[in-house]
């Protein structure tokens, strides 16, 4: 194949498995999952709880527990990233995936100010003078809705309510730009205006930056409002995958159609959607 690089995915997923060993057996918890992300576009992955939306991400960013046995390809910008040692994939996240992880305390270490954890990846990846990198943290702070930067800097996430953590960790996630970005369940611990900012900020980062976002959410009507395309996903397969008009206008799949009827805000997602669309387009 002859594919240049505005064509190819900045993110490929093919045949991914993972099982993990128990006593009554191999129990997979994903079981043959393919996908593409491509440059600025939202991938929705949606999905009751223990589908395997959480293991696809961990996957991609090489971060599943020791007992998990992972098979088939991750290719980021070509590259197949199974096959990277310890080093070259530490380099991998940050510079090229950012991610912002379902549970805050995961990604913040407890024993370094917010200042420190937000300046490391730039000072890390990018060629800034401290002085540079705290003034680009202290902005990305105020991105995500952070009044007093200047006081959160100089904190420990220990001393931040549970959604100023979340918006720390998002802002870290952003600071470095990447070029994939994924989100689980980025907006659940957030108040309702919280959330619409982060979305906003998400939609930004993928016009802005030509980022791929692969967006981990229950909530249909975020699908509705922020994603490009949809992938659904039950006990560890992708059951259908499209637009999301297509998919959530004209479902194929029985389970993709009980997890809208059970969202009632969906309707008004969709005509709010569309109508953003048509107003982009025209
Ligand atoms: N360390 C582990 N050992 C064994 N099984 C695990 C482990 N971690 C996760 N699993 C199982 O893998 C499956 C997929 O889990 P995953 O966390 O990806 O679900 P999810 O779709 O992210 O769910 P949620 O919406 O609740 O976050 C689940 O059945 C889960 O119980
Ligand atoms: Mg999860």
């Amino acid at each position: 194949m002859n594919e240049t690089e505005g064509q190819r995915p900045v993110l490929s997923v093919r045949d991914l498995s993972v099982t993990f060993a128990a006593k009554a057996g191999a129990f997979n918890a994903i079981d043959g999952v393919s996908f593409d992300l491509a440059r600025g576009e939202i991938l929705a992955l949606v999905g009751e709880s223990g589908s395997g939306k959480s293991m696809t991400s961990l996957s991609i960013m090489q971060l599943l527990p020791e007992a998990a046995q992972m098979r088939g390809r991750i290719e980021i910008d070509g590259q197949d990233v199974t096959a990277l040692g310890r080093r070259q994939m530490e380099d991998v996240r940050g510079a090229r995936i950012g991610m912002i992880f379902q549970e805050p305390m995961t990604s913040l270490n407890p024993v370094l100010t917010i200042a420190r954890q937000m300046t490391e990846g730039l000072l890390r990846h990018q060629r800034l003078s401290r002085r540079e990198a705290t003034a680009q943290a202290l902005a990305c702070l105020e991105e995500v809705g952070i009044a007093e930067p200047d006081r959160v800097m100089a904190q420990y996430p220990h001393q931040l309510s549970g959604g100023m953590r979340q918006r720390v960790m998002i802002a870290a996630a952003l600071a470095l730009r990447p070029g994939i970005l994924i989100a689980d369940e980025p907006t659940t611990a957030l108040d309702v205006t919280v959330q619409s900012q982060v979305l906003d900020l998400l939609v930004d980062l993928k016009l802005r930056s030509g980022s791929g976002i692969l967006l981990i959410t229950h909530d249909i009507g975020v699908v509705a409002e922020t994603a490009d395309r949809v992938a659904v996903m039950r006990h560890g397969r992708i059951l259908e995958t499209g637009t999301v008009d297509a998919v959530l206008g004209a479902p194929q799949h029985a389970y993709t159609k009980t997890l809208l009827a059970s969202h009632l805000t969906v309707e008004k997602g969709l005509m709010r959607h569309r109508s953003e669309r048509e107003g982009a387009d025209a």
